[in-house]
């Protein structure tokens, strides 16, 4: 009898010692200020937007563009070529795609996409060159656009020209 009422005695310090968790409340941050593009400067929305549009085209006209050199090139190196030129028009409608999807995204608007004549490619040389300008346009657009998830995906792009350009270069 005399254990059985010191079992169901409690003890009074277990209780007393318990500690609740600490509930601490942050304050939201303020969020820092959103990155505005250029200021509009006539049709088609700011400059930066054009530059995007113009870009983005430039893409998908390349990928045409070089998917006929791909198809016409022949003589001595013609294979490394023909190959290294199917990798990377096969990757363009894809960057393209990011590009203005991404821009659309982060400015909450349509891009207007105007129609660019294609490039036509008659040798490896000519696709060399078409190479160089198209990774100068972007280094340029890079420098213009304030997202950097944006220039960063660019970066892709350069990446997958310089590849394609030391295999035409090097590669016969
Ligand atoms: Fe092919």
């Amino acid at each position: 009898m005399e254990t059985k009422s010191r079992l169901l005695k409690r003890n009074p310090e277990s209780t007393r010692t318990l500690s609740r968790p600490e509930v601490t409340v942050t304050q939201p941050k303020s969020e820092p200020a959103k990155p505005q593009p250029t200021p509009d400067a006539g049709v088609g929305g700011s400059s930066l937007d054009t530059m995007v549009a113009a870009c983005a085209m430039e893409l998908m006209n390349a990928r045409n563009s070089f998917h006929k050199l791909h198809l016409k090139v022949t003589g001595e190196g013609s294979y490394a070529a023909h190959v290294a030129i199917g990798d990377f028009y096969d990757g363009l409608p894809g960057h393209a795609d990011t590009l203005v999807e991404g821009y659309q995204g982060v400015t909450e608007k349509i891009l207007k996409c105007k129609d660019v004549t294609p490039r036509t490619l008659d040798t490896v040389a000519d696709g060399v060159a078409y190479l160089r300008d198209i990774y100068g346009m972007i280094t340029k657009l890079q420098g213009m656009l304030p997202y950097s998830e944006i220039v960063n995906n660019l970066d892709l792009v350069k990446d997958s020209i310089n590849s394609t350009k030391y295999k035409l270069l090097f590669l016969k």
